[in-house]
């Protein structure tokens, strides 16, 4: 924790900087919901500040709704707005306060066709009713189409090429799980989507990173982090990355896969995002695995079509198949019947649903993109041409400031920090556009406002230290 704190403010009543200390550390996602704090004797030793510092640093927290105190255990982080922390901030809660806007998840409402496709797989399950309801490898006809899609994209599969998951995030902790030992390298990118993150650290593998911006992939910066650290996998989002919502052309995707090939490095693909091209979707690359033999990916149809369904699926070398299954019945034996028959339903007729959710981001980044622009002329981002939210530089970095403001004025965002490998990107905010058009215009508004305010504390700030008083933002 003293790491993390790092040296404290000067000049501050020193309990107001390990106060704002800790609510940075809160904000950029690194103290989640229920963190035990230190016992006030142990921080004030390790900060070599007095316990009475420490006493009235958890005493503001707590006041502030950054914590909590546990009778006779001491005090502990919490989250304020919600109760999102346990899910990494990153998973829609529906909060009871309607006035809130939440924009720390970046999924979108279920397609309209999905109220339909769920009466038909209800109407089909008298059938599947008489079997044990076990397919661990999922349900035949879904894997049919899902291999089906895969080849109308360019990439040829066979369905014994298909398991499917419970969403994306099953499939990547299934393919991390099973690539990567304890000790491993792993590169990922730098933002990249946290809990793809958390599940390469869940198998105990070494983050190596890949910086990336809107820009998107350095194939040489790349090479030589290849040959310096020879991860063993990769893990990649070359469509639509989250969050910056780069992607990678056709002629990258070949030379980083022949790169790939020649440092042995297995590359684990999530392409979440593929379908929600918002320009020319036939004008999109064939999938990663087009250009690489052993590449494993992940897809899924939570972003399409709608994540309540929880269907993702994992495509890999045929050969791969039984170990996948083999180490997904340590988590679950398959997934549920009755989704995995709305989904095939969808999916038999998935231009219709595709079309109408590429018209619904388009019109909502559109909309947000014209409101940051005008309301907040001084932040920077580069329109993504697909994927489900704009990545924002601000002028300074004041990201994990502005979410707490942002909260104030009624909207619920993430500080860049919980993209970032290890934390830092405070000059970075994602802005997602999965609400409607006037929704995201209100966030804008409301948003706008939180950044006045802090620009204008930091304003008082520069004034009081220019007269000697201390800066409260470091
Ligand atoms: C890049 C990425 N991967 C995986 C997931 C998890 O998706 P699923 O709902 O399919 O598990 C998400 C959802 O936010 C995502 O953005």
């Amino acid at each position: 924790m003293a790491r993390l704190l790092g040296e404290l403010p000067r000049g501050a009543p020193a309990y107001e900087g390990l106060a704002a200390r800790i609510r940075r550390l809160i904000a950029e996602g690194r103290l989640g919901a229920d963190h035990q704090l230190p016992s006030e004797r142990s921080m004030a030793i390790a900060l070599g500040v007095s316990r009475t510092t420490v006493t009235r640093a958890y005493t503001e927290l707590t006041d502030t709704g950054y914590a909590h105190a546990r009778q006779g255990s001491g005090t502990a982080v919490r989250v304020p707005g919600s109760s999102r922390g346990a899910l990494g901030g990153l998973l829609a809660v529906q909060d009871v306060d309607e006035t809130l806007i939440d924009l720390t998840c970046a999924a979108p409402a279920a397609v309209p066709q999905s109220a339909a496709a769920i009466a038909w797989a209800a109407e089909q399950m008298p059938a599947q009713l008489r079997g044990t309801g076990y397919y661990p490898e999922g349900l035949p006809e879904l894997r049919d189409l899902v291999a089906a899609r895969y080849a109308e994209r360019g990439l040829p599969t066979s369905p014994g090429q298909v398991l499917i998951t419970s969403g994306a995030q099953a499939g990547l902790a299934l393919a991390t799980r099973l690539l990567i030992s304890p000790g491993d390298r792993v590169l990922a990118e730098d933002p990249s989507y946290p809990n793809a993150i958390a599940a390469v650290r869940g198998a105990h593998g070494r983050l190596v990173t890949h910086p990336i911006d809107a820009a998107g992939w350095d194939a040489a910066t790349l090479e030589s982090t290849l040959r310096r650290a020879a991860p063993s996998v990769a893990v990649l989002m070359p469509d639509f990355h989250n969050p910056t919502g780069a992607l990678m052309g056709a002629s990258m995707r070949a030379r980083l896969a022949e790169m790939f090939r020649r440092s042995g490095t297995t590359v684990v693909v999530d392409e979440s995002s593929a379908e929600l091209s918002l320009q020319h979707p036939s004008g999109m690359p064939a999938p990663f695995a087009a250009f690489g033999a052993d590449v494993i990916t992940v897809g899924s149809a939570s972003k399409s079509l709608w994540g309540g369904f929880r269907i993702g699926w994992v495509r890999a070398p045929e050969r791969m198949m039984a170990a996948l299954v083999g180490t997904r019945a340590s988590v679950d034996l398959g997934s549920s019947v009755l989704d995995q028959l709305a989904v095939s339903h969808l999916l038999r007729d998935l231009e219709p649903a595709l079309a109408e959710r590429r018209a619904g981001l388009r019109r909502s980044r559109d909309a947000l993109a014209a409101a940051v622009r005008s309301q907040l002329p001084s932040w920077q981002f580069t329109l993504p041409g697909g994927g489900l939210s704009l990545w924002c530089a601000l002028p300074r970095p004041y990201g994990p400031e502005l979410v707490q403001a942002a909260e104030r004025t009624g909207v619920l965002l993430v500080a860049g920090g919980r993209f970032g490998a290890d934390g830092g990107l405070a000059a970075n905010l994602r802005l997602p556009f999965t609400v409607d058009e006037s929704v995201a215009a209100e966030a804008v508004r409301r948003v706008a406002v939180a950044d006045e305010r802090v620009r204008s504390s930091f304003a008082t700030v520069r004034r009081r230290s220019e007269t000697g008083r201390t800066p409260l933002i470091a």
